[in-house]
């Protein structure tokens, strides 16, 4: 197995006056109310054990609260833990001295901000290059450089605009912008889309993902939204109350909630449109003679109409080299989309 790009282990994160006073008892399994009320101290992260593999998107999950900005600004040490480790391609972040810190966060592991964190007095070419004059370019080579990447987000023609005369979305345009030109492998994003309205976000989820496609960075993409979580992410980390409650790929958390936690998280979902066809397919390597061939990477909302426009109402289910993976029934993917939670026994179908 390929090393993990992020490898945080046993990470502990307790907030008052002396938490290494009680940090055994809390690995003791102490519980937050005690650890609160008896102790006077915050339970921020419990625990936390999480392999982030390289050029992929994994997304840290919770509500508000469940300690996901302690999470990731950890990776950076903007927080140090109480105990654990943080190993960034093999190295501990946690030994680095001073320099080494200022080096890492400069040219290693760029940080995008949800209140996107752009000067208000500098143009938008003087904040997209930001991060390289941090670097110690020149601010000439610093702004052709970044160019770029103005370009490549969408920002051509408003170099000289100053963030208030943008809109949201393109203020967070200026922020990626700023990120990418410093040419970090990774990008830590801290609820970079959740100030948006839904639209613009959606757009923004695009830009992210398409610019994913060509650079390949490790991202890591801290959300409340469960369904931009399923959106970007190749995988998926749930945090509650400071701990991770379940990870895994969105198909896997999709029809294997590990807890009702998580179940009630999940039922609001479009299960067609984030099921695809490999998830429910029988694996086989024949080719049904009558039915459509349908790309296992689709989603159930997509593949249902041809399905069920077939003769015999089931599909032969291929890899993107054309080779046959797996057939798929019309009732696969009917309980597909049923929510594991809806009780179909009853004559009168009843949701939660
Ligand atoms: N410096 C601090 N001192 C004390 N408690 C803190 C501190 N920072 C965070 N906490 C606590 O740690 C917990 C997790 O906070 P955190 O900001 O990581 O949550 P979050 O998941 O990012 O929430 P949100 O979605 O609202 O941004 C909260 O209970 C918070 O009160
Ligand atoms: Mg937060």
């Amino acid at each position: 197995m390929t090393e993990p790009k992020i490898k945080i282990e046993n990470l502990y994160k307790i907030f008052g006056p002396n938490p290494k006073s009680v940090i055994g008892k809390v690995q003791d399994g102490m519980s937050k109310q005690e650890l609160l009320e008896n102790h006077g101290h915050v339970f921020g992260l419990k625990d936390i054990n999480i392999d982030i593999p390289a050029k992929g998107v994994s997304v840290i999950m919770g509500l508000s609260g469940s300690g996901k900005s302690t999470l990731i600004r950890h990776i950076n040490r903007l927080i140090d833990p109480t105990s654990g480790k943080m190993i960034v391609d093999g190295d501990d972040v946690l030994s680095m001295d001073k320099d080494q810190l200022i080096e890492f966060r400069r040219y290693k592991a760029s940080m995008v901000f949800q209140k996107f964190g752009l000067h208000v007095h500098r143009t938008v070419a003087e904040n997209a290059a930001y991060g390289l004059i941090v670097q110690g370019k020149p601010v000439s080579e610093a702004k052709q450089l970044s160019q770029k990447w103005i370009e490549r987000v969408g920002l051509g023609g408003f170099e000289g605009h100053y963030p208030s005369q943008l809109s949201g979305g393109m203020q967070q345009r200026v922020g990626l912008a700023r990120a990418l030109s410093t040419d970090a492998e990774i990008l830590l994003m801290d609820e970079a889309f959740s100030a948006l309205d839904p639209l613009i976000r959606t757009d923004m989820q695009d830009v992210l993902l398409g610019l994913q496609e060509e650079l390949h960075k490790t991202i890591v993409f801290i959300t409340h939204d469960l369904d931009e979580a399923l959106r970007i992410g190749d995988n998926i980390a749930i945090l509650r109350d400071g701990a991770v409650i379940q990870q895994g790929d969105p198909q896997d958390i999709i029809m294997h909630p590990s807890d009702d936690y998580i179940v009630d998280f999940i039922q609001d979902i479009n299960r067609s449109r984030v099921i695809r066809l490999k998830t429910l397919m029988t694996p086989s390597t024949s080719a049904s003679d009558s039915g459509p061939e349908l790309q296992h990477t689709m989603n159930l909302e997509l593949a249902l109409p041809k399905i069920a426009n077939s003769a015999s109402k089931s599909a032969t289910v291929v890899n993107e080299k054309g080779e046959v993976v797996g057939s798929i029934s019309l009732d696969q993917i009917i309980s597909g989309i049923t929510r594991p939670d809806v009780d179909t026994g009853s004559s009168e179908t009843r949701y939660r």
